[in-house]
């Protein structure tokens, strides 16, 4: 059977739209609660660091305006999401997980999508009939950091297909592909069957794009999967995991590969195999 492939129609302004719309209904509401003290300090500081550079490096009137109608045209295609997620979120990931000594985790980036269909312990991530790609198993076992088993922790798991493209941002693939819930059994295993990802590039038919080429950049980001892992009273994880050879992993555009994020997969017949345990911290 044909698969209905995304490439050729997938555009910037597309997963563009769809990330900012998915952020307005999941997240927008968390940012109302900023108290004014801390608004003026932070707003104050980021500005004092724009007009630093604009001292240090005698910004003129051409690439003010440059710089303008640039932020105008993130704003248009919809890629504020992507933007951030790309360029500032490393940043707070790393604050966010200083205080914690289970897993590490890393970035969320703007392809998140809750309530992905419930797979049990022993999953098959929903996938095209042909989907491309090289079969991966994915194992591993949940616990608390004194090596306890948590049972019933849950897994949400979503990555981009063989093209680099993710369902429900990209057209043209069925709403679900390659993400999936997954429940650990009574000792805390869980098994994931899916098609290894292949490498993602941010959109470059966007601002972003014009960022990165007007810079001489690369718009690479190193083939991963994406997980959430959550068990009740303990801090939820959100990592991404990476195969080792990739040529991103030491040059990533987002910044956030760590070496513990590193995978160590074996070639089986048929495919690849991989385990990786998660140690989350109690809340
Ligand atoms: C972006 C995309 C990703 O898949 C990711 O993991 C992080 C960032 C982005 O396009 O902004
Ligand atoms: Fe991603």
């Amino acid at each position: 059977m044909s698969i209905d492939h995304a490439p050729e129609t997938a555009t910037a302004a597309a997963s563009g739209a769809n990330a900012t719309a998915r952020f307005a209904t999941d997240k927008s509401a968390a940012a109302a609660a900023t108290p004014p003290e801390r608004v003026s300090l932070l707003a104050r500081e980021v500005l004092a660091a724009v007009h630093k550079a604009v001292h240090d490096h005698k910004v003129t009137y051409d690439e003010y305006n440059a710089l303008k109608s640039w932020l105008i045209n993130v704003g248009q295609d919809g890629e504020w999401p992507l933007f951030l997620d790309v360029w500032v979120e490393h940043a707070v990931e790393e604050v966010a997980g200083e205080t914690r000594d289970g897993s590490k985790g890393t970035i969320e980036g703007p392809y998140y999508v809750p309530a992905a269909p419930e797979l049990g312990h022993d999953a098959v991530l929903p996938m095209r009939d042909g989907e491309h790609g090289t079969p991966l198993l994915f194992q591993g076992q949940v616990t608390d950091v004194a090596g306890q088993p948590l049972l019933g922790a849950v897994l949400e798991i979503w990555h981009a297909d063989d093209d680099g493209f993710y369902s429900q941002f990209a057209p043209g693939i069925p709403e679900w592909n390659l993400r999936g819930t997954v429940t650990a059994d009574e000792n805390g295993h869980f098994q994931i069957r899916t098609m290894q990802p292949a490498p993602y590039q941010i959109p470059t038919d966007g601002a972003c794009g014009k960022l990165i080429s007007a810079a001489g950049w690369h718009p690479w980001r190193p083939a991963h999967l994406h997980l959430k892992v959550a068990a009740p009273g303990y801090q939820q994880i959100t990592t991404q995991l990476y195969f080792p050879g990739d040529k991103y992993n030491d040059n990533d555009v987002a910044d956030a590969v760590k070496p513990e994020l590193i995978l160590d997969p074996h070639d089986v017949d048929g495919g690849r195999e991989v385990t990786y345990d998660f140690v989350l911290d109690k809340v």
